[in-house]
């Protein structure tokens, strides 16, 4: 079942409300895709989303309105101590670098009675190269038959440019992001551009603007 089908229409239109104030009052270089990630979670049930990349909470915004609509843990990872952008009950956060977490994973989530399988993985910690190929060869495993991956930063510059026309400042990755994912399908890419294609078993969604959203779904 979709959520859509699950809920009433007016408890996701204050959802998609509030994700939408957000995303105006606070203009990041992911504010763009608050929304959209948002959307693209609806019709995947998820029992487990994994976020690897807390920052100042954008993401964590939306994915913990999603994994309390589906019912879902969200498992936050980053470096630094974010656990205080959210006091969601189901949130767990985790201080360690997301490679060495990945190896412990299966046996740290069955300390905690959780089913080690991911069906949303949200990617946006680095952007550099050799990690993101580690975050893919890490993580991947651990992914559901039927998931949803999200990666930000998949087309980054010195200047990136929001859909209202406005911009902030970026850094070039040389492709850091991107690279890894085409890599790892073998494929190439036009990141400057938005588009969707099947490939390899993945259904793939990207929106170039805001240093770029990649949504990999199977
Ligand atoms: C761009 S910020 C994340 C922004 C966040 N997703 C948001 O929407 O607000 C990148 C985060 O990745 C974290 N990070 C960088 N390298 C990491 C690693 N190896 N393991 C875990 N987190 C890492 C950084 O500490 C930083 O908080």
């Amino acid at each position: 079942m979709d959520l859509i089908s699950k809920m009433n229409s007016k408890s996701l239109k204050k959802i998609i409300k509030d994700i939408r104030a957000r995303a105006d009052k606070k203009k990041t270089d992911i504010s763009d895709h608050l929304e959209t990630l948002f959307a693209e979670c609806l019709n995947i049930e998820a029992g487990l989303i994994v976020e690897l990349g807390v920052g100042d909470g954008e993401s964590t915004f939306v994915l913990e309105r999603v994994a309390n609509l589906w019912g879902a843990k969200l498992v936050s990872v980053d470096i630094e101590d974010c656990r205080k952008v959210s006091k969601f009950k189901d949130r767990v956060f985790v201080r360690q670098d997301d490679i060495s977490f990945a190896a412990e994973f299966p046996d740290w989530c069955r300390a905690r009675g959780i089913n080690p399988v991911i069906d949303i993985l949200f990617i946006d910690t680095s952007h550099l190269y050799d990690h993101t190929v580690a975050e893919i060869q890490s993580w991947f495993p651990y992914l559901a038959p039927r998931c949803k991956v999200f990666f930000h930063d998949t087309n980054m510059s010195e200047i990136f440019v929001r859909k209202d026309g406005s911009t902030g400042k970026g850094w070039n990755n040389s492709r850091g992001v991107i690279r890894a994912i085409e890599e790892h399908l073998g494929v190439r890419f036009d990141e400057t551009s938005d588009f969707s294609l099947m490939y390899n078993g993945w259904f793939i969604k990207h929106y170039a603007i805001c240093n770029g959203f990649m949504i990999m779904e199977k």
